[in-house]
């Protein structure tokens, strides 16, 4: 007999042991870089190297940062060459730049891939090793140099995880740090430092924290500490992010996409995150798709596969984004038509003949365990062919 099975969700454990540990003290808030001095200073950092990107060089934000340190006559020095998604190569040169000027300190200054080079030479510094040596879980044994990282992106939420993502080009695939060693000291988050963030990547940042969020709050692998955060992360995104992306210049709605960011990375520091991951991640290396917006396009696709064996939870989330709303495909529409997020796979180059690629790369990533959904590769390749 041939008949529809309704597709089941993974059994969650509520009594799954979680250690729920915050290295990072998180200062938030109008003006809080002005508290960099004395950050700088309690942390005993005397010589640290301010780390930031190519892009962030264009902008006055790291010449604000120097000026606050100079004022203090605290001596630093400034390496702004981090590109997107940092090469473990990079990582290796800014290690030894640590190194040979005796730096004891890292200041990690712009988006996930000034943070996440920041928070991985700090530890390639320490633990005399190339950084792709330190990728995977738990293979940082030295303490990394002290970092203090300042988002000025909201977000991929780098400051308050255990993670740092680089790119392996010889290999051709994202390979994350992964030990709470390299959680940074401090993460200040003035929200004044993201009014000049362009449209474009307001929207591709938004949505990887919108992604962290909602995968968060269903993975298998969730916790009541982290089920909170990833609601209350959720529902600043759905009230924020459409004015972030419209009005740059208002404060509030900065403010609020910047704590969104910062929680929703709480939440899914100690519950990994699901299939958008898992696919979206590899996209960055292998066709160089912006993550925000490889995952963002994951997005949907992933939450009618999951909702379908867990409606409820879906709701939940589509209740958060909007409280007038229970369907959380209509609900994800409508944020997306109002941010004009109307991207597809197909323009960044990926054809179906890519999927198996791809599919190889997401199936190592344990966000595929901690998705809420048992996936196979035909459930992955279908999701990917969604997002054409
Ligand atoms: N470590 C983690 O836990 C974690 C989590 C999610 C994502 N990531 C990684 O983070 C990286 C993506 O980070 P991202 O999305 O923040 O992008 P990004 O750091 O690459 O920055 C994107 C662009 O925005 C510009 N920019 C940043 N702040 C600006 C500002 N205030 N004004 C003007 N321009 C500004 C940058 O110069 C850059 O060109 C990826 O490598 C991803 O894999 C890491
Ligand atoms: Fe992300």
């Amino acid at each position: 007999m041939t008949g529809v099975v309704t597709p089941t969700a993974r059994v969650r454990d509520p009594l799954r042991p979680v250690t729920y540990s915050l290295p990072t003290t998180i200062v938030f808030g109008r003006d809080v870089l002005s508290r960099l001095p004395d950050i700088t200073r309690d942390t005993g950092v005397k010589y640290p190297l301010v780390v930031t990107d190519r892009g962030l060089a264009a902008t006055d934000i790291p010449a604000r940062v120097a000026d606050t340190l100079r004022a203090a006559d605290i001596r630093f020095e400034l390496f702004a060459e981090v590109e997107s998604d940092p090469s473990t190569d990079l990582v290796d040169r800014i290690g030894t730049l640590l190194v040979q000027n005796a730096h004891d300190g890292v200041i990690g200054l712009g988006g996930g891939s000034a943070m996440d080079a920041a928070k991985a030479a700090a530890a390639v510094a320490t633990n005399g090793v190339k950084a792709a040596e330190l990728t995977g879980p738990d293979k940082v044994r030295e303490d990394p140099l002290p970092v203090i990282a300042i988002p000025t992106t909201a977000g991929p939420g780098s400051e308050v995880t255990k993670f740092a993502v680089l790119t392996d080009h010889a290999a051709g695939a994202k390979l994350s740090i992964a030990s709470m060693a390299i959680m940074p000291q401090w993460a200040i988050l003035d929200p004044a430092l993201t009014v000049g963030l362009p449209p474009k990547f307001t929207l591709a940042t938004g949505l990887d924290a919108l992604c962290h969020a909602i995968e968060s709050y269903g993975s298998a692998w969730n916790n009541p500490i982290s089920e909170g955060m990833a609601l209350q992360a959720i529902n600043l995104i759905g009230a924020n992010l459409r004015t972030a992306y419209h009005f740059p210049g208002n404060l509030e709605a900065r403010a609020g996409m910047l704590a969104a960011s910062c929680i929703a990375e709480l939440a899914a520091n100690t519950t990994r995150l699901g299939l958008g991951h898992a696919l979206g991640v590899p996209m960055g290396a292998t066709h160089s798709v912006p993550h925000g917006l490889a995952v963002g396009m994951m997005l949907p696709p992933m939450c009618r596969f999951n909702a379908e064996a867990e409606p409820h939870r879906y709701e939940r989330v589509a209740t958060a984004l909007d409280p007038t709303a229970d369907d959380l495909d209509a609900a994800l529409g409508a944020l997306y038509r109002d941010i004009e997020m109307d991207c597809r796979l197909s323009q960044f180059g990926v054809t179906p003949a890519d999927f198996d690629r791809i599919i190889d790369l997401a199936v190592r990533s344990d966000n595929v365990l901690a998705n809420p959904r048992e996936a196979d590769r035909d459930d992955l390749a279908a999701l990917l062919a969604q997002a054409l």
